[in-house]
């Protein structure tokens, strides 16, 4: 078989893991060792790197999306504008294009997708929501014949993982995300997980997909994060019966607006959200004609979202069409409901 060129932009959690996967690939998918990785991008060339083989590194990346060779980039780096330039740039010099990064594909999705489309090419991000839990393609193509009402999620692993070790363990808040962060579940910046801003990323992409609309702008979802939540919240909530979770809502209203939102929220300890722990997600729709489906499984990580990552390129090697992706819905926005209209 024609072998794959791979370039890798990012070398952290999850880029390390997506090298394992394609250094031992007995087991896997046959197709994977067909895939050459050309090269690495990485900021630091003189970092140890514990991984059984290493391709050539460069800190250059745009020499990577500009190669030749290169037939398809996957970007594991964050951030947002340097990704934007070299995805742009990848996308223009025909190659397909991976991602798992939120936050460039909440901001500059929409002119993103315009372009793979108008390159022919694909742009997958099955990592980017959910980590290693299958969200994107599943909801693209498996729930295609339904009307979504709702998508009630737990979609931050790190705010989550916080969550349960106050609950579970009485931890204090700044040890749980110490820990969080030495398990590779938060961001650069964790501000963004412990603020809710990457669970508002992550909910602007899912909106899009389920109600099949433009991603909606951030400004549309109210956000608010658990920084001030504290242990004596949890275990007074606890001792009502209820969690404290992060939740991500976005709802169908009556008159066909959107109700989109992030924040803090009692779960009772009955409810199926209530015992989703640690690290993992959960994305709860109701939609119809099926009823009631939750996607679950580990939300944040180097394996899971490495898993999901693999997933995207699997599919670009068997050729399957990816989307439809934003820039196919052409319908306006139905308007978006403010936070002062929700009646809770
Ligand atoms: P890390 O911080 O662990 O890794 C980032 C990598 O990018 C590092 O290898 C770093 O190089 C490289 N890098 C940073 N800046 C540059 C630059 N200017 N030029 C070249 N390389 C650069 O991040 P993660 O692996 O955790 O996350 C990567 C992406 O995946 C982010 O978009 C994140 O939101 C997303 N994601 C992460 C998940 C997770 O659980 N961690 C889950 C789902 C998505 P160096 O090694 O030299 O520092
Ligand atoms: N920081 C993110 C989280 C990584 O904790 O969910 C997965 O997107």
């Amino acid at each position: 078989a024609t072998p794959l060129r791979l370039a890798l932009i990012g070398l952290g959690t999850v880029g390390s893991g997506v090298l394992r996967i394609l250094h031992d690939t007995a087991g896997r998918d046959a197709r994977l060792g067909t895939v050459q990785v050309v090269g690495v991008a990485v900021r630091d060339l003189e970092r140890p790197r514990d991984l059984p083989v290493l391709p050539p590194l460069t800190d250059d990346p745009f020499s990577l999306v500009r190669d030749p060779e290169v037939d398809v980039v996957a970007e594991v780096m964050g951030g947002v504008d340097l990704p934007y330039r070299l995805l742009t740039a990848a996308l223009k010099a025909g190659k397909h294009v991976i991602t798992a990064n939120k936050a460039l594909l909440a901001r500059h999705g929409q002119e993103l997708f315009a372009l793979a489309r108008a390159q022919n090419r694909q742009l997958r991000y099955e990592a980017a929501v959910g980590g290693g839990i299958p969200l994107i393609q599943p909801l693209e193509q498996c729930l295609g014949a339904n009307r979504i009402h709702s998508v009630t999620a737990i979609i931050n692993g790190t705010t989550n993982y916080i969550l349960t070790q106050m609950a579970t363990r009485q931890m204090a808040y700044t040890q749980a995300l110490a820990e969080a962060q030495a398990l590779g579940y938060a961001e650069a910046d964790p501000a963004a997980d412990v603020e809710g801003a990457d669970a508002q990323e992550k909910l602007t992409i899912l909106a899009s997909i389920a109600f099949r609309i433009p991603l909606p702008p951030l400004e549309a979802i109210y956000r608010e994060g658990i920084t001030a939540i504290d242990l004596p919240d949890v275990i007074n909530a606890q001792q009502l019966g209820f969690g404290i979770k992060l939740l991500a809502l976005a709802e169908r209203c009556p008159d066909g607006r959107l109700d989109l939102r992030v924040h803090p929220t009692l779960v009772p300890v009955d409810h199926p959200l209530s015992r989703v722990d640690g690290a993992y997600n959960a994305v709860l729709i109701e939609a119809e004609p099926v009823g009631s489906i939750m996607f679950f499984g580990p939300g944040a990580g180097g394996g899971p979202t490495a898993s999901a990552v693999i997933s995207d390129l699997i599919n670009i090697l068997a050729d399957r069409p990816a989307g439809p992706t934003p820039a196919d819905f052409a319908q306006p926005p139905p308007g978006y409901l403010s936070i002062d209209e929700v009646q809770t």
